[in-house]
């Protein structure tokens, strides 16, 4: 027999790591050590599930929901997204060509696998969610990047996406309110992307956290998409993961059948905890959303007055992505340095993409005394670094 060789494939080698849990990593090695870090680099909500959600899930638990369920999701769950999108956007949507998944994570890599072969091209902006790309070039796929400069609102121009578009090009990546400069895509922009003609997958994790403006579904503008979507940001279920897709009927058999031999389902009582989520869950959205709110205002304001440059203040999801090429060139660099010398987790520009090089993403989900505690240690730092700063 022939000895075997032990390998490691390419495709996990070259996976690029998620930059901020390099930072969250090293930010947990540092608190092991004593040291006590102010984290405004996660991007998950600081809040507990709300207590009717996990009573919702306990209770389904102790009904015996521990099983299997149909690969796409039980048809509580499917049906009440498909209303929540209805009551939402007052768009149609099917219970059957909705599947629910174990977190929008899996959500996107069902529908990017759906669609690419070898060589596909997907349109994504630039800033983006730093997993995108990666989940792309896994499948074979070419991420072909738009700019979305601060200029434009950090928002693609339908124009350069119109020119980024080849016969390999299999969807357009939108994501309003966006990751990482919690901005929201005015609705003209998303109808001159819909007229493109392509398909448009449309990750609406951030939907409902939106304190400035009104956020829209791809839907309202073309029926030529993909949904995602979860729980994880707007009721603070994270640790759950759960979460959907919609997708147009043609799509469904395809997606379910990898969805059953790859995941098999989501998790049982969780997706009964999810009917509680959308069904019943308005008051404490709103409250978590209120004091995201108060947070966002006192951040951009703290960030501004130490001297990193907002030039286009956020308005949903819970991110602030400010310019800090004055201070380095180097996010990867400055972000670790933050953290060794002033004790705050932040995330590096460079993880969103080769346009947000320079700058520095700043999460609000930590309490308003933390993030400002957090933010009085990088201005004493950085008086010591480099002097006083203006905006
Ligand atoms: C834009 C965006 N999409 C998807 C996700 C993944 O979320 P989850 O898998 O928890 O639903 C995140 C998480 O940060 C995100 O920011």
């Amino acid at each position: 027999m022939q000895p075997v060789e032990r390998a490691i494939s390419t495709r996990s080698v070259e996976i690029p790591p998620f930059l901020v849990m390099d930072v969250l990593e090293r930010a947990m090695d540092m608190a092991r050590d004593g040291r006590e870090v102010i984290h405004l680099e996660v991007g998950e909500p600081d809040f507990d599930t709300p207590a009717n959600i996990i009573q919702a899930g306990i209770e389904a638990l102790k009904a015996g929901k521990t099983h299997y369920t149909s690969s796409i999701g039980i048809y509580e769950l499917r049906h009440a997204i498909a209303d929540h999108y209805r009551k939402t956007y007052g768009v149609r949507v099917d219970p059957d060509t909705v599947v629910v998944t174990s977190g929008s994570s899996p959500a996107i890599f069902l529908v990017l696998a759906a669609i690419l072969d070898p060589g596909s091209e997907v349109i994504l902006s630039d800033p983006h969610y730093a997993c995108y790309p990666n989940f792309v070039k896994f499948l074979g796929g070419v991420p072909v990047f738009v700019e979305a400069p601060a200029k434009n609102g950090f928002q693609m121009d339908p124009d350069d996406v119109a020119k980024a578009v080849t016969e390999r090009t299999r969807a357009i990546l939108v994501n309003s309110p966006a990751n990482p400069t919690g901005t929201v895509m005015e609705s003209d922009r998303m109808q001159r992307l819909a007229e493109l003609n392509v398909p448009i997958i449309s990750d609406e994790i951030y939907h409902g956290l939106v304190y400035e403006g009104q956020e829209h579904s791809i839907l309202e503008f073309t029926k030529d998409a993909f949904v995602v979507n979860g729980f994880s940001k707007l009721f603070a279920m994270t640790g759950w993961r759960l979460g959907y897709l919609i997708a147009g009927g043609d799509y469904i058999r395809p997606i379910q059948k990898m969805s059953q031999n790859f995941f098999i389902s989501a998790a049982d009582f969780i997706q009964y905890a999810g009917v509680e989520a959308l069904t019943n869950s308005s008051g404490e959205t709103k409250r978590m959303k209120e004091v995201f709110n108060q947070r966002r205002q006192a951040m951009v304001a703290r960030l501004k007055e130490i001297g990193f440059r907002i030039e286009v203040d956020p308005t949903a999801a819970f991110y602030v992505l400010a310019d800090a090429r004055h201070f380095s060139a180097d996010s990867y660099a400055f972000a670790f340095e933050i953290l060794d010398e002033a004790g705050v987790g932040v995330a590096p520009g460079i993880d969103f993409g080769d346009k947000a090089e320079g700058f520095i993403r700043f999460s609000y989900t930590n309490s308003l005394k933390n993030i400002l505690d957090g933010l009085d240690r990088i201005d004493l730092y950085l008086r010591n670094r480099f002097g006083r700063q203006e905006p």
